[in-house]
């Protein structure tokens, strides 16, 4: 793994040999601190690295202890303070003090607030489950509605399949197009919002896989009574019971498999 921690601490042991050698105790001091932090961080080379909480209280201490040491001889502690008393006080210092007090420490303050609140876009790690158990029966606005071995009213109605095709096709473009794509493929003009992202009907990987019933029940109850294995909260597919009608319901999952030239698995 390749990390700049070990470059840290490396400057930070040369910063404060030199500056030790030199006698100049304050630039020894921030030598000793970086090269501390450095070592902290370089510890996830041999085990597991530390917590970041672990870390803070380990520099608070030794920003205090070596404080504390480099204090304690009066002719020292007044060496260690000159570099600091020089910037803030002398008169011709004036425009490292601008620098140092108007621009470093607010960028540096801004960058590390910056750090902590930018949103983290890493994956979850758990793997979603796609296609969950299919309930039995699920309830449609009160009504129980058996699911698990039921063809389709709609499709078994011979005689009126185109009119429940046109049907079909018009609730699609009213309510659905928009997230599964006007080739229904997934790829609508807001899919790229979404994580996971609307399901192509396309291709034999989705309802080409599944029964008519189940996918009923997925666009009757979209994500609201998914199982947690499929992490529901991830989902923004709509419950459409509150829309659409039963019969609505099944005219849209007929068009998704007629305008796909899919089939629906028999159970
Ligand atoms: C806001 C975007 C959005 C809209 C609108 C939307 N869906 Fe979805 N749909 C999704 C997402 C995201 C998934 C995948 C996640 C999941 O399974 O819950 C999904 C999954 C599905 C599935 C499951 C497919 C499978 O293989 O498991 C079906 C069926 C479905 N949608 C049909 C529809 C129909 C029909 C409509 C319109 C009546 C519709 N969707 C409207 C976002 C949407």
């Amino acid at each position: 793994m390749l990390t700049i921690y070990p470059i840290i601490a490396g400057i930070g042991i040369i910063i404060s040999i030199i500056s030790a050698v030199k006698k100049a105790p304050f630039f020894n001091y921030l030598g000793i601190l970086m090269a501390m932090y450095g070592l902290l961080k370089c510890v996830e080379f041999v085990a597991p690295p530390l917590p970041g909480q672990v870390i803070l209280m380990a520099m608070a201490m030794f920003v205090f202890t070596f404080l504390i040491y480099f204090s304690i001889k009066e002719d020292q502690f007044e060496a260690f303070l000159r570099p600091m008393k020089t910037v803030l006080a002398d008169d011709d210092k004036k425009i490292l003090r601008v620098l140092i007090v108007y621009i470093m420490i607010p960028v540096l303050a801004g960058f590390i607030t910056y750090g902590k609140v930018k949103p983290q876009l890493a994956p979850p790690t758990s793997a979603r489950i796609v296609h969950p158990e299919p309930p039995a029966s699920i309830t449609f606005r009160g009504e129980k509605i058996k699911l698990l071995g039921v063809d389709s009213p709609v499709r078994n109605d011979t005689a009126n399949r185109e009119k429940h095709f046109e049907a079909g096709k018009r609730i699609y473009y009213q309510n659905c197009f928009y997230c599964h794509g006007d080739d229904l493929a997934g790829n609508g003009y807001i899919a790229d919002a979404f994580n996971p992202r609307p399901l192509p009907f396309r291709g034999t990987d989705t309802i080409a896989q599944l029964p008519e019933g189940f996918v009923f029940y997925r666009i009757a109850k979209g994500w609201t009574t998914l199982p947690s294995g499929s992490t529901p909260w991830d989902s923004s597919m709509p419950a459409f019971d509150t829309f659409l009608t039963v019969e609505e319901v099944w005219q849209v999952t007929y068009f998704i498999y007629e305008a796909t030239g899919n089939e629906p698995r028999k159970m």
